[in-house]
């Protein structure tokens, strides 16, 4: 076990997540490992959290399990336990069978079930409760995305003393599909806690902000709401970023390039490689693109004896049923598409259903030509920023859906419509033929915005807007 365990006092700089950066994972023989946490949100905040000493309050990945606060590489870490059935309502419920369908689009069917709304309700207090009790006097409170959304108000509650953020890091619906939610106002009422709500993208922030002004009656100015107490909340897009710099140097290291070599040697060295990576989740269009890919092997606009695609998908939600499915049909696609294109000892798409360290990660980027990213919806996408910031030599193509977050800041990629199966095969065609010039240029224009507005500049920017009067 290398943590180790410690009673943290109060912290004046505090970040409430679902999930620490650290998952818990307890094997069949009842021994303990400790893995980093999937998703991009632990991208994303990990590096902010070391730059800033303060707390991290999450639940820590295992169900039925009280942990004591602990460090873990100079993290200050809180757990907050949820119990098996609250794991069942809370996460895999509301969390992520109600609001993540219904905030990426209803791309899957949403459910309402009451005794999820109150799972929801007591978790979130759980977290406030954590929270209020971690917090110095005065103290920053940061709270994360869509899993507690009424922990701002709650908070506000116990703690009229703390600055209170919130940031969403998945789309905010359009005000006609959020109206389903039986629980809608009190989803807007608790975001209006905090004194900043973030938002990946200046159409959320407007969605948030008409719901304000026609579900809860509470006028608005520009990005404030002024509320009946006369506190002043605000509403803004803060698009978030990674840490390009420690990805383009971890590409940069002699073991991460030769690592990348060996890639595409154990593919057979392909002349192009097509690279997709991604939790495995319904939001990712990953169907799309496999699909997309075998019909122009099968039409023979793609050489199958010069190209490959390598898909690599982090298992995610496994019990929720839309996964299990998900889990089923990819598995069927991919065999079907080696059975009817695949050589011997040569797949046409090589899957991998698992994940990797940060390093092996780099060096897929690094080996790949064209990084395919297709989500039928996405808050941002980071996978993009990391293929971005990873092209140190400038080369590489990136097909970016339309309607991930990302596609705002880098617009030089290859942009597609993932619904539009033909529209992304000539997208990925296109991106195969370009001419090296043309993919420089764009590579070049795409590197400057990641460079220049990296996880720093979106941290600093929010914590300004925040801190300040
Ligand atoms: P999401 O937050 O929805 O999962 P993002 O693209 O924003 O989507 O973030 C995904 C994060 O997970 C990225 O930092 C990416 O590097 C990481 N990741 C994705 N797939 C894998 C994998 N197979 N192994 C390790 N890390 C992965
Ligand atoms: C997305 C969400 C995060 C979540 C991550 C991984 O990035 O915005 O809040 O942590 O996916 O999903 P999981 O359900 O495993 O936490």
């Amino acid at each position: 076990n290398r943590k180790e365990t410690e009673q943290t006092d109060t912290a004046s700089f505090v970040v409430v997540a679902n999930r620490l950066p650290v998952d818990r994972v307890v094997h069949d023989d009842g021994s303990v490992d400790w893995r980093t946490s999937p998703g991009g949100l632990v991208t994303a905040l990990e590096p902010v959290m070391r730059a800033h000493d303060g707390a991290w309050v999450g639940w820590h990945g295992a169900p039925d399990e009280t942990l004591e606060p602990f460090t873990d590489g100079g993290l200050h870490l809180v757990p907050v336990e949820l119990s098996a059935t609250e794991v069942q309502e809370y996460y895999e419920g509301f969390s992520n069978g109600t609001l993540w369908p219904l905030y990426h689009d209803v791309v899957a069917f949403p459910e309402y079930h009451r005794e999820w709304w109150d799972a929801y309700v007591a978790v979130n207090r759980r977290f406030a409760e954590r929270a209020a009790a971690v917090a110095d006097q005065d103290a920053t409170v940061w709270v994360q995305d869509y899993q507690l959304q009424l922990v701002p108000q709650m908070l506000r509650e116990l703690r009229p003393d703390l600055r209170i953020g919130f940031f969403l890091h998945i789309p905010f619906p359009p005000t006609e599909l959020f109206l389903q939610l039986p629980w809608r106002r009190q989803l807007v009422a608790g975001l209006l806690g905090a004194d900043l709500i973030g938002f990946q993208l200046p159409g959320g922030a407007q969605n948030f902000l008409r719901l304000v002004r026609g579900l809860l009656r509470i006028e608005t100015k520009g990005d404030a709401v002024r509320l009946p107490d006369g506190r002043v909340a605000r509403a803004q897009a803060y698009p978030i970023s990674i840490d390009a710099r420690a990805f383009e140097s971890l590409a940069a290291e002699p073991e991460v390039e030769t690592r990348a070599k060996q890639i595409r040697e154990d593919l057979g060295n392909p002349r192009t490689m097509f690279l997709g990576v991604d939790r495995l989740d319904y939001t990712k269009g990953i169907k799309q693109r496999i699909r997309a890919f075998g019909e122009l092997v099968a039409e023979g606009a793609l050489d199958p004896e010069e190209v490959v695609f390598v898909q690599v998908a982090t298992p995610s939600r496994e019990r929720v049923e839309e996964y299990k499915l998900l889990r089923d049909e990819i598995d069927r696609l991919v065999g079907q598409l080696n059975g009817d294109l695949g050589r011997i000892g040569v797949p046409a798409i090589t899957y991998l259903h698992t994940s990797y360290p940060r390093d092996e990660m780099v060096a897929l980027y690094s080996a790949a030509d064209i990084m395919v990213v297709t989500p039928l919806r996405d808050g941002m996408n980071l996978v993009a920023k990391e293929f971005v910031a990873c092209r140190r030599d400038g080369e590489g193509a990136l097909v970016l859906s339309e309607f991930a977050g990302a596609a705002k800041e880098l617009k030089q990629a290859f942009l597609v419509n993932p619904y539009d199966i033909n529209g992304l095969k000539s997208a990925m065609t296109e991106a195969a033929s370009a001419s090296p010039a043309d993919l420089r240029r764009r590579m070049k224009a795409m590197r400057k915005q990641v460079f220049e507005h990296d996880i720093d500049h979106w941290a600093n920017r929010f914590m300004k807007d925040l801190t300040e009067e």
